[in-house]
């Protein structure tokens, strides 16, 4: 009996054992189950473990080398990730290569810690969406907050844990390609969209594995390069840092973004990566930011170049004293960081301090529990360019157009049109509708204006396709057999604008024109008295002055991504009615930039006479002001009232607007509401937005539209940095744009 008894009790362990074998966690899981309750408890169990080397790779980020065959890693990396010794990956994607990639990190480490996988995933990671810029035109944070979640639904779906966006640089300068990625001029509307963004990528749970990390950049004040050339110096007083250039970042940060990216510049002689008052006094103390920070790319040893670290070592010390977690491709954390350490000029602590941040995440992803939760094929083949992630970028692209001229209401256009041309070179271009930033967007899941105008127009309309031109260089070769096409049709649509990448990073422009001879080829279409609708491509405001005189019916498309063809010919043909409004002001020459509505009256202001604040070679004012954007019905404003006067700091006031359809079909408006403090002890810009409201209107229809401000809305940074209200008296405006308002009066007591 014995026998069958120690028989059946060994077979009893067996199975145990086994099950124990095949229950096993990872070793990754192995820490995190050590680690017992609480995520702070689980990384501290687990930090007690490594070794100083294994922090410092904590700290590191390297990039995966993408190719044309699919991304690759160097073998050198491949060696860190084994060793432990690099704990986050960029530009890797894809749900079997991060798997890969993954297994790595954790088999072959000693603690198996898993790795973060980041990307640039700024508008659709597959399916692409409307730039940044385009999608500011919307008006519509809540509908960029579900374009950021499907971003974040599909790079999910690839393995991607982190996206270094929203890119949250308020941009007032054309000339800066970057403009492209950002939400414009305005601090408020940039506030809007980057902490709806924020909230699209980050969910309410960063454990639910459709969501990713979002990181808010760049840090701080890049937007304000000079002379809008990229990487250029930044210069100026923290009054109109904290005004202007923070509060889209502290919005950011309010909404939980988890991770802040350092700027190129240098901010008031300090790299931005180093610049203590940045990232210790704003980011860390003033603000309380418990999440890490990581640097723009090689941005450490960039500081040599800055001329404020006289070599590696310097440069390291300098950015770990800055707070700055996590180095983005220099290795030079790697590479310092320890003699650092044991040189005493960094301690363990701040080291500590830093990989607590980071492993924090990685727990708070869920990547403990399960490395390999976003690495899955079946989710990643079902989730990218679905039906449904189509469909929402083209009502996002149709959004974003901007409606800029239509004189005699030539648009919209009737479908029984026979004759029609369709000439230039973005007519018929996949490849430039992805925009910059365009992650893993393909080209050839694009539909282009021509692809969306058949589509549209079916087989019954004869459609003459001319290039016309190309978009750089100087051949006119092809503009006769456009000319003829023009000659032959009842209207010729015509697409120009830039190139995608000439916005966007390294992308500044000292002029703004159509690029190449496309404004020669314009004026010849426009030569054939043919009526013309003047199609925009670009990344940024362009001096379209000439065409603003001569052209019936412009519209702004900016890059509007996958679905652009379809949303264009929507609007072309009046399945959709434009609605997007401008959220940069467009000047008219170039020199008039930095041009932005929200500007200092000066003590000269602008007029008629010769000595005040102006241009003798230019009307001065914008060519289509902040706001501005025209629809295919109109609106009409009236009886703005206050419900007081007078108002005290903390009293509340309530604003109220009739705004009338007065046209013929359904319209969407944006009623912009603008205050102005006409004296304080600071000077105050003419106009700043405080508020704004997307109605929809019948024809006929009339509605009372109505804003509630506090003391808050009427407050500003004073010379000391303390966000002050002072008495004194306001202007309330209320309109369609920056320049086209109702106006009234409000005592501050
Ligand atoms: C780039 C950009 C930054 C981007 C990073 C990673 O240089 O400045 O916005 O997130 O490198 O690609």
């Amino acid at each position: 009996m014995i026998t069958i008894n120690k028989i059946l009790i060994s077979a009893v362990h067996t199975v145990l054992f086994l099950l124990l074998l095949l229950l096993s966690p990872s070793r990754g899981q192995q820490v995190a189950a050590e680690a017992g309750p609480g995520i702070d408890a689980r990384v501290d169990s687990l930090l007690d473990r490594m070794t100083l080397e294994e922090k410092i790779g904590q700290l590191t980020l390297f990039t995966s080398d993408l190719t044309t065959t699919g991304p690759t890693m160097r073998d050198d990396y491949r060696k860190l990730i084994n060793e432990g010794r690099t704990g986050a990956i960029f530009n890797a994607y894809g749900a079997d290569y991060t798997r890969k990639l993954q297994k790595m990190a954790v088999e072959n480490s000693r603690l198996g810690i898993p790795l973060l996988f980041g990307y640039d995933v700024i508008h659709g990671f597959r399916t692409i969406f409307p730039i940044p810029l385009a999608e500011a035109a919307s008006w519509d944070p809540d509908l960029a907050r579900r374009s950021a979640q499907t971003a974040a639904r599909e790079a999910a779906a690839a393995g991607l844990h982190w996206t270094f966006a929203p890119m949250v640089d308020v941009s007032r300068d054309p000339r800066w390609g970057r403009i492209a990625e950002s939400a414009g001029e305005d601090p408020y509307l940039n506030v809007r969209f980057a902490e709806e963004r924020v909230r699209g990528f980050q969910g309410e749970d960063l454990e639910n594995p459709e969501t990713i990390l979002a990181t808010a950049k760049h840090f701080a004040a890049y937007g304000a390069a000079e002379g809008g050339r990229d990487y250029n110096t930044v210069n100026m007083s923290n009054q109109r840092l904290w005004e202007v250039y923070l509060p889209p970042f502290k919005a950011a940060l309010d909404a939980g973004v988890g991770t802040f990216m350092t700027a190129f510049n240098e901010y008031n002689g300090v790299p931005a990566t180093g610049s203590q008052y940045l990232f210790n006094t704003i980011l860390r103390d003033a603000w309380n930011f418990e999440g890490f920070v990581v640097t723009d790319y090689t941005s450490i040893p960039e500081m040599i170049a800055h001329g404020a670290a006289a070599g590696e070592t310097a440069a390291v010390e300098m950015a770990m004293n800055a707070n700055v977690d996590m180095d983005m491709q220099s290795g030079l954390y790697l590479k310092e960081l320890p003699r650092l350490v044991e040189e005493g000029r960094i301690s363990e602590e701040q080291v500590d301090r830093s990989v607590r941040r980071i492993l924090r995440l990685k727990y708070e992803l869920g990547l403990f529990q399960d490395p390999y939760r976003y690495s899955d094929a079946d989710r990643e083949d079902k989730e990218l360019l679905s039906a449904r992630n189509r469909e929402l970028a083209r009502k996002v692209a149709r959004e974003s157009v901007v409606l800029l001229k239509n004189e005699n209401n030539l648009l919209p256009l009737s479908r029984d049109i026979s004759e029609l041309a369709v000439i230039g070179p973005l007519a018929d271009n996949q490849q430039e509708l992805l925009g910059s930033w365009s992650a893993a967007g393909d080209a050839d899941d694009n539909v282009t204006v021509l692809e969306g105008i058949r589509q549209k127009l079916g087989g019954e309309t004869a459609i003459h396709y001319r290039r016309g031109s190309d978009i750089t260089g100087t051949s006119a070769d092809q503009f006769d057999e456009a000319v003829q096409a023009a000659e032959q049709a009842e209207v010729a649509i015509v697409v120009l604008g830039e190139e995608a990448l000439m916005s966007g990073e390294a992308a500044s422009r000292a002029t703004l024109d159509l690029p190449g001879v496309q404004q020669e080829l314009l004026e010849q279409i426009h030569a054939t008295g043919t009526p013309v609708v003047f199609v925009m491509m670009n990344g940024r405001p362009l001096t379209i002055t000439w065409a603003d005189q001569h052209i019936p019916a412009i519209l702004e498309t900016w890059f509007l991504g996958t679905e652009g063809g379809h949303a264009i010919a929507d609007i072309l043909f009046g399945d959709d009615n434009p609605s997007g409004k401008l959220p940069v002001t467009f000047p008219r020459a170039v020199g008039q930039v930095p041009y932005y509505y929200n500007h200092k009256n000066t003590g000269r202001p602008m007029t008629d006479q010769k000595y005040t604040s102006k241009y003798i070679d230019v009307e001065n004012s914008p060519l289509y002001p902040f706001g501005y954007g025209l629809s295919y019905t109109s609106f009409d404003y009236g009886g703005l009232q206050l419900s007081r006067q007078t108002m005290r700091p903390d009293d509340s006031l309530h604003i109220r607007v009739e705004v009338e359809n007065t046209g013929k079909r359904e319209g969407e408006e944006v009623v912009q509401l603008y205050i102005r403090d006409l004296s304080a002890s600071v000077t105050r810009p003419i106009k700043e937005m405080r508020a704004f409201q997307k109605i929809k209107l019948q024809p006929g229809q009339e509605k009372t539209v109505s804003f509630t401000l506090t003391g808050e809305d009427f407050s500003f940074y004073n010379q000391e940095l303390k966000k002050v209200v002072e008495p004194g008296r306001f202007k309330i405006f209320v309109g369609t744009n920056a320049r086209d308002v109702l106006e009234t009066e409000l005592l501050i007591q």
